[in-house]
């Protein structure tokens, strides 16, 4: 047995939860291995829609264990309103989520470090969803971090404290910054969280895999905001790619199976930084519309454009990509035309190769057109994997520019709202 990734290939927001709810019966161990809460992954279920932003995605799921891997920062707050959500809607999180000891925790103050690093930046800023992820992970390679582990020692408080002057000290550096603890409510959250299972997670998944047992590891962000792949310095702080699922998690680098990129049929992105294929026209505020394109973490309006193949050829070459799921095709039911971008004009030579930094100028992308399909893929979702002529053009030539099939086609928010090709 092998632990199978699934991981966004273009900014974040690809329909990653969907995906995961959908496969989870596929599988007995769900993981999250980066990222914290300025994650958003939305499933809908049985017509309620739940936004997860730290729990696995499989967690609808009753006999999937659901594990945060010691690669995730955790705000206890965030968690224990997931957990409270989940269970006011029947959902057993007591005996299926289990926590690493390794997880470092996000506190009050890294979260006001973050909006202080943010507003010192001016219009240079991230646009970082301010869920203080930036300084958390600071702490852990700093070597200053507070683990899920470190809430059972008796000095435990003291350790808080101790950082927590750190970060007074730090905060010097920002004018204006307005340190309001909210620490009450944290160190309740604390107590709430001393009840869940905690794990060593390197060992649980090593003996799962001993047993056999099938694993997923489930990506947040998309590979663009990788800290040393995507966009530097527009991206998060922790490494979205597959790489990151032996860091993230303790296995090794030989268990890794297959890998499942999740794409949209368009591209979106959320905050600061260059988007190539960025629409400011009426197709752009069709696909902002129409996609209903507003972050599930922050609610702030995503930046739409086409399909970057280019883009996408690189995120697939980085992970070792073998199977897409494309999502969201159903979004462009009545585009005329759809568009993707094929290849980069650079210093004017046509290249298939990302530049080394897309902030600066001297590229642009250049299209390929194909005809729309003008029908509701969504009613094609139970025709055992056929589809309209005009959309299965378009389908093979993404799958031969990027040398990846794409068995699994999403054309809608809800789970079975999908096309799965032979
Ligand atoms: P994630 O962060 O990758 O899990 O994605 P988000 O949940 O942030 O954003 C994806 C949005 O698209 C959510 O509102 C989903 O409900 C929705 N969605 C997912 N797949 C599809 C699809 O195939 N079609 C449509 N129309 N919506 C989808
Ligand atoms: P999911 O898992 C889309 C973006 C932020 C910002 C940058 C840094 O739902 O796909 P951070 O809070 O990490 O300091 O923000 O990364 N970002 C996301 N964009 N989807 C996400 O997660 C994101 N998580 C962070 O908007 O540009
Ligand atoms: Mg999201």
């Amino acid at each position: 047995m092998a632990v199978d990734v699934l991981i966004g290939l273009q900014w974040g927001d690809e329909g990653k939860g969907k995906i995961v709810d959908f496969l989870a019966d596929r599988y007995d161990i769900i993981c999250r291995f980066q990222g914290g809460p300025n994650a958003g992954h939305t499933i809908y279920v049985n017509g309620n829609k739940v936004v997860l932003h730290t729990i696995p995605s499989g967690i609808f799921h009753s006999d999937t264990i659901n594990i945060i891997g010691n690669g995730v920062v955790i705000d206890p707050i965030t968690l224990r309103q997931e957990i409270l959500t989940l269970e006011s809607l029947g959902v057993n999180v007591r005996d299926t989520l289990m926590i690493s000891r390794k997880a470092h925790l996000i506190l009050p103050s890294h979260k006001y470090l973050d909006a202080a690093s943010e507003a010192a930046k001016g219009d240079k800023k991230i646009g970082s969803t301010l869920k203080g992820i930036g300084p958390t992970y600071m702490d852990k390679t700093g070597r200053n971090g507070l683990r899920v582990g470190d809430i059972m020692a008796s000095d435990f408080e003291q350790r808080y404290q101790e950082l927590k002057s750190r970060h007074r000290q730090l905060s010097k550096i920002y004018p204006d910054i307005d340190f309001d603890w909210a620490e009450d409510e944290w160190f309740e959250c604390i107590a709430f969280l001393r009840e869940f299972k905690k794990i060593d997670c390197e060992y649980y998944l090593h003996d799962a895999l001993q047993s056999n047992r099938p694993i997923l590891a489930e990506g947040a962000q998309g590979v663009m905001l990788d800290i040393d792949f995507g966009t530097y310095p527009f991206v998060t702080s922790s490494n979205t790619i597959t790489a990151g699922v032996c860091t993230g998690l303790g296995v090794a680098p030989s268990s890794i199976g297959e890998v499942i990129g999740i794409s949209k049929a368009y591209c979106t992105r959320v905050g600061s930084g260059p988007f190539p294929t960025e629409l400011f026209d009426e197709y752009g505020k069709q696909l902002q519309d129409l996609g209903n394109e507003f972050g599930a973490t922050t609610g702030r309006p995503r930046r739409c454009g086409w399909i970057d193949l280019v883009q996408l050829r690189y995120s697939i070459i980085i992970n070792g990509v073998s199977q897409i799921a494309l999502t969201k095709s159903d979004v462009m039911d009545h585009f005329d035309q759809i568009v993707v971008a094929d290849a980069y004009e650079v210093n004017g030579r046509s290249s298939k190769e990302l530049p080394y930094d897309l902030c600066m100028d001297g590229y642009r992308a250049t299209y390929k057109s194909f005809e729309g399909w003008k029908c509701d893929l969504s009613a094609y979702h139970k025709t055992h994997g056929t589809v309209p002529d005009s959309f299965g053009k378009y389908l093979n030539y993404l799958e031969s520019y990027l040398q990846v099939k794409i068995p699994i086609i999403s054309v809608g928010p809800e789970r079975d709202q999908l096309i799965l090709r032979k």
